[in-house]
């Protein structure tokens, strides 16, 4: 099928009426979802590199730069370690960017950031016949195109799961929960049972909010985008959705404090035995498998495939792709140093040591790392069912105006049917106009 790249009013315009073909501005184009024609420019330059990542659990990388470091001594690589937050990362990473500074060479970007990057010619196009593809799960590789071009390399995925603490509800006789009703029931009647809280998630106002809701709404059914461009968050569906979490908060299964949890704020409070339900990305395994002073659920916990309103739900598709600065000076050490960190043997390495899912299909099928990662099947499916968020230029824009309209109902400010209803008008206007 072919894929559409141009304006969002003009995307828009198409869901109202295909014939509006003719309609078409100059600066669209109808472009292969595969490989693009247009040929690649080969990169250029050797030297000594940065690598620009988010620093939450990067454990793995130190070992990896001091072997590439010690086998290229004349193109040694430098991390630089961003900020935890996605929102905060990406603040930093577009001022740079803007400014054309060379600091960054190779940056590893969230998966939701490729179309805005591409567009604006921050990064460099890549070509294909230098990584291997179709080794790759396919949704991640998706990720990392734009306009049919490569524009950087699948490095990690991602899918949320959700942890639950497995001696609770062994003690009570309840299974893991499959539906939204089992999830609450167990939340109200166990919580305050063991005095600790139901459920937690990311419900901070930012980019994690965004994922956390999204899941809920396609959980129920739902969208925040129809295939065609046009915003469903006025659904009956993402009403469901809404509900379920407002109830949450409503009757206190979910403790207020999560307003402002992030990923890393709302696995201490799993770890410190705070929380029964946890949703949370798979890096959380390892950690809180560790035994130490600061963990209460080593041992206690089991890890299974987000509930929905009617059966399993489903996760957003998160991830992070290595792509390469267009201003950097020295973009084909970048290219050697993404073509090692995304071999088969890095990244069994990377799960092995922080758990971030790799991008290598077969490695999901290893019967050792399963016996090390039990939940890795599971993990599997729910990347491959996952939903990738809107591929918008300005989707920063769109997923402000949902975490921040969502916060306020969360957190009871505004009610469930005036907040959506208001969103839904915003996210028209961004999507017009984008
Ligand atoms: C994780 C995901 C990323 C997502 C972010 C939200 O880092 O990999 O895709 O945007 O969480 O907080």
């Amino acid at each position: 099928m072919p894929h559409l790249r141009c304006g969002a009013t003009v995307r828009v315009a198409l869901a109202v009426a295909l014939t509006a073909l003719t309609a078409l501005t100059a600066s669209c184009s109808i472009l292969p979802a595969t490989a693009s024609a247009q040929p690649v420019r080969a990169l250029s330059g050797t030297g000594p590199i940065t690598f620009a990542t988010g620093k939450v659990d990067t454990g793995y990388l130190g070992p990896l730069v001091a072997q590439w470091n010690s086998q290229h001594p004349r193109q040694r690589v430098t991390p630089i370690y961003l900020p935890d937050d996605a929102d905060d990362q990406h603040a930093q990473l577009v001022a740079n960017l803007q400014a054309k500074s060379p600091v960054y060479d190779v940056m590893s970007l969230d998966v939701i950031w490729t179309a805005e990057f591409a567009d604006n010619g921050w990064i460099t196009p890549l070509s294909r016949a230098k990584f291997p593809l179709a080794s790759f799960l396919p949704p991640a590789v998706a990720t990392a195109t734009y306009g049919g071009r490569l524009y950087a390399v699948p490095f990690t995925s991602n899918a949320g799961l959700l942890y639950y603490r497995k001696d609770i509800l062994a003690a009570a006789g309840r299974k893991p929960p499959v539906t939204w009703a089992q999830l609450a029931s167990d939340a109200r009647t166990l919580g305050p049972r063991y005095h600790i809280g139901g459920y937690g998630g990311q419900f901070q106002n930012y980019e994690g909010l965004t994922v956390n809701f999204a899941e809920a709404v396609q959980s129920a059914g739902g969208s925040l985008l129809s295939r065609s461009g046009r915003v469903t968050v006025d659904s009956r569906q993402a009403r469901e959705a809404l509900d379920f979490l407002v109830s949450g908060f409503r009757q206190g299964w979910i403790p207020r404090a999560s307003l402002g949890w992030d990923e890393e704020a709302s696995r201490r409070a799993f770890e410190a035995g705070k929380l029964l339900f946890l949703r949370n990305w798979p890096y959380v395994y390892l950690d809180a498998s560790k035994r130490g002073p600061g963990n209460k659920v080593a041992g206690k916990f089991g890890v299974t495939t987000l509930p929905g309103l009617h059966g399993p739900g489903s996760s957003t598709l998160g991830g992070e792709n290595l792509a390469i600065s267009a201003y950097s000076q020295h973009q084909l050490t970048a290219l050697r140093f993404i073509q090692f960190l995304t071999s088969k043997t890095v990244e069994r390495q990377i799960l092995l040591s922080s758990a971030l899912p790799p991008v290598w299909t077969q490695l999901y099928a290893s019967r050792a790392l399963i016996r090390r990662f039990p939940f890795l099947p599971v993990l599997r499916q729910a990347i491959l069912s996952a939903k990738p968020r809107p591929d918008l230029v300005n989707y920063t824009q769109f997923s402000l105006a949902i975490s921040s309209t969502v916060h306020q109902a969360l957190a009871l400010q505004i009610p469930a049917d005036t907040a959506l209803a208001q969103l839904a008008e915003q996210l028209r206007h961004i999507v017009r106009t984008g």
